[in-house]
């Protein structure tokens, strides 16, 4: 990892007799994207609101760009921008109008409120809609909208809670090819998600929170090979399964077909399986994954 620009220690959070936080330790370094990722209620957006000022911990300090989040929280609201689950522009105004009010508000000078403005609207493919009233954009469009109007003041760290949460397949697409664009212009990155392929197509390093805890952390390659190796997966024709671990080059696969065609089993159908993040959380959390539907009711910024 470089150098960190998000450092959290210990942070401890409860609400009456819930704990949300437990004792939770957090780094993000520069240009890094960090994805955390946990089922409802695991404390995403509780961390995220911690880091971004929002919330105070009850234990444990934590420090972005270098700035402790209570002590010095107008610096640290400085170096940020915090887009979260549900976009926050105004309905009544253009895309355009929202930029340049946002630039206004963030003290940008006249001809830079333009030319930013923009270079958003271009970089976030919202040229054409620009002119049009938020109220009739799509969700994907409103999300990129809310993007680009945390990006107006060049934040140092951006943290997205679930940013993609509801959207169609291909808005999410191409909402990845944004936060891509913003990843590479060197700006850090902390997103949320419940979506392990969101992790596993972005994400520098996985962070994954349950109950209030860090439970793993690492690469999506580490942490798949710490659940386990390939296999081939037979189904043979009595309905029984059996695995065969392999390193899933095409040599090995082939010496193991070959096996078992010289056994005599029976085979209905075989595959070579890999670990996925699926695997991965299953096996740390020792449940399933939920799906995603009802978060709409649980947005609690
Ligand atoms: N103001 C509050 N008062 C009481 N409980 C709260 C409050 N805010 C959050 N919680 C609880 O804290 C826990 C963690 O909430 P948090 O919003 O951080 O989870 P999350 O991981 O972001 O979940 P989701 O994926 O649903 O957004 C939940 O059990 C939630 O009900
Ligand atoms: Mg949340």
């Amino acid at each position: 990892m470089t150098a960190p620009i998000v450092v959290a220690r210990g942070l401890r959070k409860s609400y009456g007799d819930l704990t949300v936080l437990d004792d939770v330790d957090l780094d993000v370094g520069h240009g890094e994207v960090l994805a955390l990722l946990g089922s409802n209620g695991a404390g995403k957006t509780t961390i995220v609101r911690i880091l971004a000022t929002l919330l105070k911990p009850d234990a444990g300090t934590a420090h972005v760009a270098g700035k402790d989040v209570v002590s010095q929280a107008a610096d640290v609201r400085a170096a940020i921008s915090l887009t979260g689950q549900f976009a926050a522009v105004d309905e009544l105004l253009t895309g355009v109008e929202n930029l340049r009010l946002m630039a206004r508000l963030a003290h940008l000078g006249r001809r830079e409120v333009r030319t930013r403005s923009d270079d958003l609207l271009e970089l976030f493919d919202l040229a054409d809609a620009g002119h049009r009233v938020v109220k009739t954009y799509s969700g994907g469009m409103r999300r990129r909208l809310d993007l680009a109007v945390g990006l107006l003041a060049r934040p140092q760290v951006v943290f997205l809670d679930e940013p993609t949460t509801g959207l169609d397949p291909r808005s999410r697409n191409g909402l990845w090819d944004v936060i891509r664009e913003v990843v590479a212009t060197g700006t850090t990155v902390l997103l949320t998600t419940q979506y392990l392929e969101e992790a596993d197509q972005l994400a520098d390093r996985i962070a994954v929170l349950d109950h209030g805890r860090m439970i793993a952390d690492g690469t999506a390659t580490e942490l798949k090979r710490a659940v386990g190796s390939a296999h081939v997966s037979l189904v043979l024709r009595d309905g029984a399964r059996e695995r065969i671990a392999t390193d899933g080059s095409v040599p090995d696969v082939r010496r193991i077909l070959a096996d078992v065609e010289r056994r005599g089993v029976d085979v209905d159908a075989w595959e070579v399986l890999s670990p996925t993040l699926d695997d991965v959380f299953l096996t740390l959390t020792g449940r399933p994954t939920e799906p995603a539907d009802e978060l709409v009711l649980q947005e609690s910024r």
